[in-house]
């Protein structure tokens, strides 16, 4: 027989406790504690019994072999995120920080999936109708085929998709959702997952398609701790600088496709379009050759994007200097720092240094190395890299150049939009695109043969 028991739940990192407690001994955080319910199952010796019949056996050599079924969401950067479509029945959780635009990438999206006959159930606990109505006029959805559901309680929500299964579900957002027989405040971790484990029931059961949305905390975890993430079967992140128009959609999970795909995007007046050519948009300020950037053939998936490196070395009047990385790893700034240090016999000790990836992008590769000692190099002796030079490629501790992979799709992305001079390691194997010449930098000691 199941009995219903108490457990009290830190609401702000998950941890449980048989009772109340004024301070969370995981967290720290004071005041935290609320009390669940949860139905326990009757045990012996730390097992569960149960009283029903025993769990069906499926023999894997005899699951169906079709491969899962995708319907396109009508936005091509989307589908390739998610490789090649949203799977039916999956559920998938979009995060990213308030105001980024999910809501308005989710309507898009609504607004694809019902021009395929989908209908859309899109729940809106964040906003009224009305809010979501200037929104689908602004971006020109269409509204044919998408019903919205301004509701929070989650259990109302279930009855309005077991009524009538949608062929997606939008839940925006996660925080917003609650279930009204659990203690605790929508949005904090119990409801949260609680809510969530209810919609992947009702996804699983009724092979309903769900997105749902999940706000980003500073910190970059969704609702606290990530306590979802292994509840869902995607997980897509909505990044970028507010600052910019520039928005990168990522795979960080994705049990149907691959992660290391992204799709780019570009907020405007309109909402956000696809951007196909997206070398262009951040490559577009660079009009003459200034001391501290340089273009760096990066690779996001399987495919190729320039991005600039920007690097600002000053006097320091602090005892200890300021470094400051700004969409790159800062541990690979250090490390950069001291092989040029070290290796090419520059002198940063004295300096404040600035790096920062243009256009609010974020570069996490190893092949930003290369990039960002040709920048620091530059911006110390104040001479500019000349405008048609593309560098990437990984620095050894000895200060050698390494190869990485792709070189040569890197180095046909970088002639293709007027960088001629390549600065990397390439296998003689690579050969260039006619205009393009290899530079003869080998180490970081080469590099000031680079400057202007
Ligand atoms: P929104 O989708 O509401 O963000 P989120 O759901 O992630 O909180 O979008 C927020 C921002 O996008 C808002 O500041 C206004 C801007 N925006 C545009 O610039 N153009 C548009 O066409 C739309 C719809 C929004
Ligand atoms: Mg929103």
């Amino acid at each position: 027989m199941a009995r219903a028991r108490s457990v009290w739940r830190c609401q702000s990192c998950g941890a449980t406790a048989p009772k109340w407690f004024g301070r969370c001994s995981d967290c720290g955080e004071f005041g935290t504690y609320v009390e669940e319910v949860v139905t326990q199952t009757a045990t012996v010796g730390g097992r569960a019994v149960s009283s029903g019949a025993a769990a069906t056996r499926v023999p894997l050599g005899e699951v169906g072999l079709t491969g899962e079924r995708r319907v396109s969401t009508g936005i091509g950067e989307v589908d390739r995120v998610l490789g090649g479509g949203l799977v039916h029945g999956s559920l998938v959780l979009l995060g990213g920080e308030p105001g980024i635009g999910k809501s308005t990438l989710l309507l898009q999206v609504a607004a694809g999936l019902a021009r395929s006959d989908q209908r859309v159930l899109y729940v809106c606990g964040e906003e009224s109708p009305a809010q979501v109505g200037m929104r689908a006029r602004r971006t020109d959805s269409s509204a044919e085929g998408i019903e919205l559901v301004p509701e929070t309680d989650i259990s109302a929500v279930e009855r309005a998709v077991r009524d009538e299964p949608p062929g997606l579900l939008v839940v925006d957002s996660v925080q917003t959702a609650y279930d009204p027989e659990l203690a605790g405040a929508p949005g904090s971790v119990g409801q949260v997952r609680a809510t969530t484990a209810r919609l992947m029931r009702i996804a699983k059961d009724l092979g309903v398609t769900t997105v749902l949305v999940g706000h980003v905390t500073k910190e970059g975890a969704i609702a606290g701790p990530r306590v979802l993430e292994h509840m869902v079967d995607t997980v897509l992140y909505f990044e970028g600088d507010r600052d910019h128009a520039f928005r990168v959609v990522r795979a960080v999970k994705n049990r149907f496709g691959p992660i290391s795909e992204i799709g780019i995007f570009e907020m405007g007046e309109r909402g956000l379009s696809p951007v196909g050519d997206a070398a262009a948009l951040l490559l577009g300020e660079r009009e003459r050759a200034v001391p501290g950037s340089v273009v760096m053939a990066a690779m996001e998936g399987s495919r190729p994007l320039l991005v600039e490196v920007q690097a600002l070395v000053t006097p320091s009047y602090l005892q200890v200097p300021r470094r400051l990385a700004t969409g790159l790893d800062t541990a690979r700034l250090l490390q950069v720092i001291a092989v040029l240090e070290r290796r090419a016999g520059l002198a940063f000790s004295a300096h404040d240094v600035y790096v920062s990836i243009a256009g609010g992008v974020r570069v996490a590769e190893p092949a930003v190395d290369l990039p960002l000692a040709v920048a620091l190099a530059s911006a110390l002796a104040d001479r500019a890299v000349p405008l048609e030079v593309a560098a990437f490629g990984e620095v050894a501790l000895t200060g050698a150049i390494r190869p990485v992979s792709h070189g040569e799709t890197r180095s046909k992305e970088a002639a293709r939009q007027g960088l001629t001079t390549i600065v990397a390691s390439l296998p003689l194997s690579v050969t260039l695109p006619p205009g393009a010449r290899r530079s003869a930098v080998s180490t970081v000691a080469d590099l000031a043969g680079l400057l202007g």
